[in-house]
């Protein structure tokens, strides 16, 4: 997700060649002795960051070099996506899914979130497309693993997971010129190693973000989103994080519109067919507020209660609106996806075209 407080980008300087040590990872204490932890998660030792050969993907994003992005997109103007533009953020998007579904296979006790990154590095690399995180404004892995009290932009480090974590994991590919951005809650054990307030947590989070979903149309307002979200979630006693917010997604990787995930008390842009953006809500068991470790990414909760997050890249069609980053007929159903009071089995957008497949899947599955 990106930032709500606009980052100050500078405008670049000259490409570096990308070598070994352009790439490497800076030397920074990552655990300095007088931090105080919200909660009980530390980090742990990074493995050395990862190298792409620029002839091994389709096209690199204009950061991969010097982490610095260039393109940034009109601030306010959002722009409408052309056929051949959608063609190719289909193709992302199904390549995020796919990654997706591999990485979260992968969750069991002992593993290490390391051993994930760098398979959905190699997943990336396999398919002609970059891992979008990797060097973007210096982000150190392939991917976010966000741990427990990990609101978003958890690094993957050598800590192994423990049953009964909650986590999510947020892939976005870049490839062939376009980003899809997707990421999903697993429990490490399965639903059996939760606890009763994680499941309560994670069902929360998803239904509030299918029925913020379920909104998105040509003519509806963007404000409507964070008021059903935040709604969802108060009723039932959790809180909504207001410090980083969807995007606009397509050729970059952040741009317009912000979408905000609380209630907005004034008109924001109106929806239109081609709009792609992502919808991400962050929602937590006590505090909302952000707290960021010494590593200037990762954003806990500030009382150590955990949050949960889920997200697709959404694509607005004449009739509705379809996630790009949808499940496909190999992915896993969760328990929060069959126990939904708001949607049963899998969601893959409100066109009819998305109904209609996503009845076919269901049924496939029964
Ligand atoms: N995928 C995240 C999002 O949903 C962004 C991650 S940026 C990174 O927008 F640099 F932390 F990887
Ligand atoms: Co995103
Ligand atoms: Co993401």
């Amino acid at each position: 997700m990106d930032k709500k407080e606009k980052v100050k980008q500078s405008s670049g300087g000259f490409a570096k060649k990308v070598t070994a040590s352009n790439l490497r990872t800076k030397t920074k204490r990552l655990d300095p002795p007088n931090f105080v932890y919200a909660g009980t998660l530390r980090p742990h030792e990074q493995s050395p960051m990862r190298i792409v050969d620029p002839s091994a993907v389709l096209s690199l994003p204009d950061y991969a070099i010097d982490g610095i992005p260039k393109k940034k997109g009109s601030s306010s103007i959002i722009e409408v996506k052309s056929p051949e533009d959608i063609i190719r953020m289909r193709a992302s998007g199904k390549l995020a899914r796919q990654v997706l579904d591999l990485a979260g296979s992968l969750v069991k006790p002992g593993i290490t979130t390391d051993e994930i990154d760098a398979a959905v590095h190699a997943a990336c690399l396999d398919r002609g497309a970059y891992p979008s995180p990797l060097n973007y404004r210096k982000y150190p892995k392939s991917c976010c693993t966000s741990v427990n009290e990990v609101i978003c932009h958890g690094i993957p480090d050598m800590r192994p997971l423990q049953l009964g974590d909650v986590l999510n994991i947020d892939i976005t590919v870049f490839l062939d010129g376009y980003h899809g951005d997707c990421s999903e809650m697993f429990v490490v054990g399965g639903k059996v190693a939760a606890d009763d307030k994680a499941r309560h947590l994670i069902q929360t989070t998803y239904d509030c973000w299918i029925k913020a979903m379920e909104l998105v149309k040509p003519g509806m307002n963007y404000n409507v989103i964070g008021r059903t979200i935040q709604d969802h979630v108060t009723e039932r006693g959790f809180t909504t994080v207001h410090s980083f917010c969807g995007h606009g997604i397509g050729q970059v990787f952040h741009t317009a519109p912000n979408i905000y995930h609380y209630t907005v008390n004034q008109p924001l842009e109106v929806m239109e067919a081609g709009h792609v953006f992502t919808i991400e809500p962050m929602i937590c068991e006590g505090l909302s507020e952000a707290y960021m470790w010494p590593d200037d990414w990762t954003a806990t909760t500030v009382d150590g209660k955990r949050s949960a997050q889920f997200e697709h890249t959404l694509l607005i069609t004449p009739d509705g609106v379809e996630a790009l980053t949808a499940k496909i007929d190999t992915s896993p159903i969760q328990f929060w996806e069959r126990e939904s009071t708001i949607s049963r089995g899998v969601w893959l957008g409100t066109s009819k075209n998305a109904r209609e497949r996503a009845e076919g899947l269901n049924i496939a599955r029964k």
